[in-house]
């Protein structure tokens, strides 16, 4: 058996194929299956016919892996699938941060959806409550006979609850043990199967039956720890750089609009797991935001505090928690063989496991970009990733990205107008940047 590993120093400096070969390794997976799923994005036009409407081709996206993550012990190779530079680099820096204090610590709730019926016009709101609530045992039989093969798996409808919302409606939570799977299809066959009978019995109008986003049962909570040290730049001390991302936190916890940014950069990290695994990444967007502003203001998915380590050094402790509906099985993955890959990579077939690392990689990536803010800035980083798809974008081929990149850097001219005329300069024999 392979033992995991997600620790590839120089992994960025090799070539494509290089890097399935050293994954493949590290992971079991075999490089022919790798160039399989990974070549050309895994989807041909013929089958994504069959996923959506109106099909006139497929899109492909970056599929690139974070490095160094280790999750309550466990090492990951976390696949992420985004079109923005600098996101995988930076989660795997930070991951690596975090890793010198012991990794992420990670707590996932069980798998429970919620499923809302809504009732309107209800004639007597008090005795609607209590005819539902007494036909519990009822309703969550009948909810069960909807979704058979969910129970057969030990989950299915295992609660309810009846939430007044106006003076003459009602909303009826049913509680679903989804198990692996991100459970909207379930949910929404409970909502249209108990819809009737709820009704009938809260003496109110069928209103709407779906799945809520807001999945608030069905949260991760992540940890991280990391000793000042590991946290030090060039120029600043550990305990300069905590004091700043402190102060990153506090401005996010005050102010709406930096938190806005800050769950950005948070979701950067999310959303490329979900869409790397073939997750519904508009779901945990939905979920997170509404999570963000459940106090009635929209506050930081994660925080930031010093905290005082035994050894008398610094450190700091990052919290990071939101509701996170993924699925292992079904769905995408049942047709995409790059997501079925991604799982693989991850190795696990376990959904609380995949929101386990999903929400680190969002911690990593919060991490980074507050440290950067709080230092450097971003846009040093940021724009010598940028330089590359600008010095694609101008033609530059893969042996050429590299010292267009860095003669665009120089230049303080990272356009595409300034990637042509590198270019040109370049062919031309003129110009020679080293490239380390
Ligand atoms: C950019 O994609 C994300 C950041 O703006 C996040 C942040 O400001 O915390 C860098």
């Amino acid at each position: 058996m392979t033992k995991r590993n997600s620790r590839f120093p120089g992994f960025y400096k090799v070539a494509v194929q290089e890097r399935r070969e050293l994954v493949a390794e590290a992971t079991g997976i075999s490089v022919e299956e790798m160039n399989a799923a990974l070549e050309t994005g895994g989807l041909d036009p013929a089958t994504a016919d069959k996923f959506v409407e109106n099909v006139l081709g497929t899109y492909s996206l970056p599929f690139g892996v974070a490095l160094n993550v280790r999750v309550n012990g466990k090492d990951y190779v976390v696949p992420m699938v985004i079109e923005e530079p600098s996101v995988i680099a930076a989660a795997s820096n930070a991951a690596k941060m975090v890793r010198a204090g012991g990794g992420f610590a990670a707590e996932v709730d069980p798998p429970i959806m919620t499923c809302q019926v809504q009732l309107f016009d209800v004639a007597d709101m008090q005795a609607g409550t209590a005819n539902i609530a007494g036909e519990k045992a009822t309703l969550l039989a009948l909810a069960n006979r909807a979704v058979p093969g969910l129970v057969e798996r030990a989950g299915g409808a295992i609660d309810l609850e009846v939430r007044p919302l106006e003076p003459d409606m009602l909303v009826v939570h049913f509680y679903v043990d989804c198990r692996d799977a991100m459970g909207a299809n379930l949910v929404n066959n409970i909502a249209e199967a108990v819809g009737d009978r709820v009704a009938e019995l809260g003496g109110g109008k069928r209103g709407l039956r779906i799945l809520s986003n807001l999945c608030d049962r069905r949260c991760v909570r992540v940890r991280a720890r990391i000793p000042g040290e590991a946290l030090a730049t060039e120029t600043l001390d550990g305990s300069a750089v905590i004091a700043g991302i402190v102060n990153a936190s506090k401005f996010a916890e005050a102010d709406p609009y930096r938190a806005a940014t800050h769950n950005k950069g948070i979701m950067n990290g999310i959303d490329a797991v979900c869409i790397a695994t073939g997750n519904d990444w508009r779901a945990v967007e939905a979920g997170a935001h509404a999570f963000a502003a459940r106090s009635g203001r929209y506050k930081p998915l994660a925080t930031w505090r010093g905290v005082k380590p035994d050894d008398g050094g610094s450190a700091i402790e990052g919290l990071l928690e939101l509701p996170l509906a993924l699925g292992s099985v079904g769905g995408t993955l049942r047709v995409h063989p790059t997501a079925r890959l991604a799982l693989r990579l991850l190795g696990t077939s376990s959904a609380s496991e995949v929101a386990a690392v999903a929400a680190s990689v969002g911690l990593a990536s919060n991490l980074a970009a507050v440290r950067a803010l709080a230092t450097d800035g971003i846009q040093r980083g940021h724009m010598a990733l940028h330089a590359r798809s600008v010095a694609i974008a101008a033609g530059a081929t893969p042996a050429e990205v590299e010292q267009i990149a860095l003669m665009i850097v120089e230049a303080r001219d990272i356009t595409v107008e300034g990637a042509t005329r590198a270019l040109r300069l370049s062919r031309e024999g003129e110009v020679k940047v080293a490239i380390e």
